[in-house]
């Protein structure tokens, strides 16, 4: 109700009148947003079925929920299990997810409908940020996370129950996580028997280090009481855990499809982006309102494919409606992914162009229709060389149903696949565990800081190669993270275990100290954390080339990225002494990177990680030093800790991989892709039509025996 005001009053009376209709109003919209909400979450699926599940998990330690995305499991179940008691006594629900994205989208989702602060009672908490506070009861996280958690709380204390959710992605750290929760779960439900050898084992591996770890004695881990788990899964693959979890039961959960019409090219499109850009433009022209969602294999494609997009509208007859670009990809910031959430403004059509992020970790309203070209970029690991490289391969059919369900969440939707129907028939059911297919190097390193030592015997839901295991053992000696008996090293192994990098890079890191170039060396492992860093526009190629070059280092890619960081560093430095406004000096560094042709949304991102590492690097007691110009200290740090990524060249000009024998090429973005070196370190293999290696540095080959010996020794 509108309050009411006499006829006649003062201004001061009028202007206090105004304001309270002003709060009246804001009142009754949050109301009605409060209405809407509760209205949304009562029609879910999983509303009906919340009585049900509350007590099928107090009857089941271990739990599997099945149900198709959408249907309110990653948002509700938590909320239903926080009112029904499960956080007593300070206890927390942990949810992990495979993504970071999805982690903080539903923690912010959840954290307004249960009306709180976000990092009050529900928080979320990834990799290089954290929000939540000793008064999280909810608790959303990446998988990996949870697993540096364990770190610090070997039997993860706090938590009373825990929520594998999305399992059916078996990304590498939900595999692992599945295998260390099974043996958490044991070891609190039996305090005295099973756990005994665990807690042993954990302190074990990092006596040295037990002020910084702190880990939990026996006596505090005896009050610990049984954690509860809940396996979450959008595919039918339900069986495979039920088995793994000793016949767990397993509950469904139906979910809300509308029909999706299904299309096909009748032949193969021999250049999918270019594919892509035509449907959406049709779409776009001759299909009734509704979001496009276009699946695309990573931020390169993306970024380009929303080139595209922009150059066509301006070719748009006039009177059409507009069309709006949102990419959201793994590597891009948090709150920038968050653009793809938010409602088209009235008179636009929104397509985002996505990776296969947006198969089922996260819900995007309004999407009606869907464009598969039917590919995916996946890691994919040869265990006789070593080499982990990345591929562009066909889905599988999981993932191609997962992809058109997306159009059918709000009603009936269409989806585009951008290849013939026969193919349809030849994808593989499912996709390879990515635990079968990437280096495992990182996975035992972890385990080994948990104190698990036996890996080859871990019982892992789906065993990697033996082959797989040693090879990753061998990296990891080689690097010196373990020590002559395969346990991990002090303080080297113990130190890489700390870091949230991949070993090799960590390693680099803890190198830099010596070679006193760790400022350089952070800002490399930075940069090459996020994906392309430069970017060439087809207009402007000989402009972005140009740009380029006032950066690029003779001696390679390495030095150059950071001669773009310190770049921008300064520009960031000279905008602070005129006007110190944030908001202004991300637009200064913003023009900056538009001048020279650098990737704002990648160095925005680096920027971040570079600060999160280098928080990580001094609490482990490490300051910063630079080499200043003098590069050749970089290079022999680089050369020390990349020693297994060594290429030499061969008379015809391509290269040999010395650790696999394999040849490979330089790619043709390295600033070395014309200049041969004769001697190169690389950090990246990409696997196309041939083997590119990229982000590649010039060396002596004489550095390699001299500072890799245990690799290259003379008689090797
Ligand atoms: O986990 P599941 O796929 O079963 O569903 P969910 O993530 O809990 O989402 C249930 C519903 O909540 C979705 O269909 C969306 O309508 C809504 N939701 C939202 O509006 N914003 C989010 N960030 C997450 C969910
Ligand atoms: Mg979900």
């Amino acid at each position: 109700m509108m309050p009411s005001f006499p006829n006649i009053s003062t201004s001061k009376d009028q202007q206090d009148g105004r304001k309270l209709a002003n709060g009246d109003c804001k009142n009754q919209q949050v109301l009605a947003r409060r209405q809407l909400i509760l209205q949304h979450r009562k029609s879910l699926p999983i509303a009906s079925v919340e009585r049900r599940l509350v007590e099928e998990v107090r009857k089941n330690d271990t739990l599997i929920i099945v149900g198709e995305t959408g249907s309110g499991k990653t948002t509700q179940l938590p909320q239903f299990l926080y009112n029904a008691g499960f956080c007593r006594d300070e206890k927390i629900i942990g949810v992990t997810q495979p993504r970071r994205v999805a982690a903080v989208t539903v923690a912010k989702r959840v954290a307004e409908e249960c009306n709180v602060e976000l990092g009050q009672k529900v928080g979320y908490s990834i990799r290089f940020e954290d929000a939540t506070s000793s008064s999280t009861r909810i608790k959303y996280m990446t998988d990996g996370l949870l697993l540096r958690e364990a770190l610090l709380d070997p039997l993860l204390s706090r938590y009373s129950i825990i929520i594998v959710d999305e399992a059916h992605e078996r990304t590498v750290h939900t595999d692992v996580l599945l295998g260390l929760l099974k043996k958490v779960q044991l070891a609190r439900s039996h305090p005295t028997t099973n756990q005994h050898n665990f807690i042993k084992a954990n302190a074990k591996g990092r006596e040295d280090e037990s002020r910084s770890f702190s880990p939990l004695k026996a006596s505090e881990s005896a009050k610990s009481t049984s954690l509860k788990l809940i396996i979450m899964s959008a595919s039918l693959d339900a069986r495979c855990f039920s088995e793994y979890f000793g016949g767990a039961k397993a509950v469904h959960v139906h979910g809300r499809q509308y029909p999706v019409e299904v299309l096909y090219t009748y032949q193969p499109e021999p250049d999918y982006l270019d594919a892509t850009l035509i449907t959406i433009f049709q779409i776009h022209l001759e299909e009734a309102s509704g979001d496009i969602l276009a699946f695309l294999t990573g931020q390169e494609e993306i970024e380009s494919v929303e080139r595209l997009v922009h150059d066509r509208i301006r070719q748009l007859p006039d009177g059409s409606q507009n069309l709006l670009t949102v990419p959201i990809y793994a590597s891009l910031p948090s709150e920038q992914q968050m653009n793809a959430f938010k409602p088209a403004p009235s008179g636009f059509r929104k397509v985002i162009l996505a990776t296969n992020i947006a198969e089922t970790s996260v819900t995007i309203p309004g999407i009606k229709y869907v464009i598969d070209p039917g590919l995916v970029k996946a890691r994919s690991y040869n265990p006789v060389t070593g080499m982990e490289s990345l591929i562009i391969i066909p889905t599988s059919k999981a993932q191609a149903l997962q992809r058109s369900g997306r159009a059918g969440r709000e009603g009936p939707g269409k989806c585009f696949r951008l290849y013939p129907e026969s193919e349809f028939s030849k994808l593989t059911d499912s996709t390879v565990p990515e635990i079968k297919r990437c280096n495992l190097s990182n996975v035992v390193l972890q385990l080994k800081a948990l104190g698990i030592d036996d890996i080859i015997g871990f019982d892992f839901m789906e065993k990697p190669s033996r082959m797989a295991i040693v090879k990753s053992l061998e990296q990891l000696f080689l690097l010196g993270a373990l020590s002559d008996d395969y346990k991990l090293s002090s303080p080297v192994g113990q130190q890489m275990a700390r870091l949230p990098l991949d070993p090799m890079y960590s390693k680099a890191l803890i190198l830099a100290k010596e070679f006193k170039c760790l400022e350089e060396m952070l800002i490399v492992v930075a940069m090459l954390s996020v994906e392309s860093i430069f970017y060439f526009p087809r207009e402007k190629m000989e402009e972005a080339r140009a740009a380029r070059k006032s950066f690029s280092s003779p001696e390679g890619d390495h030095i150059t990225l950071v001669n773009v960081y310190r770049a921008s560093a300064e520009c960031l430095e000279k905008s602070k002494t005129t006007n110190s406004k944030e908001k202004t000096m991300e637009k200064k560094l913003n023009k900056w990177c538009r001048e020279n042709f650098i990737n704002y949304r990648s160095l925005r991102h680096a920027r971040d990680i570079h600060s999160q590492i280098e928080g990580h690097i001094r609490q482990m007691g490490f300051s910063p030093s630079s080499c200043g110009d003098d590069m050749l200290q970089f290079r022999r740090c680089l050369t020390a800790s990349f020693f297994l990524n060594a290429a030499m060249k061969q008379p015809d000009g391509s290269y040999r991989a010395l650790s696999s024998s394999q040849t490979v090429q330089v790619h043709p973005s390295s600033v070395l892709f014309r200049t041969k070196a004769d001697c190169i370190i690389f950090n990246e293999l990409v696997r196309t039509n041939q083997n590119y290696v990229r982000n590649v540095t010039r060396v002596d080959p004489l550095w390699l025996p001299e500072l890799a010996p245990q690799y290259y020794a003379a008689d090797s």
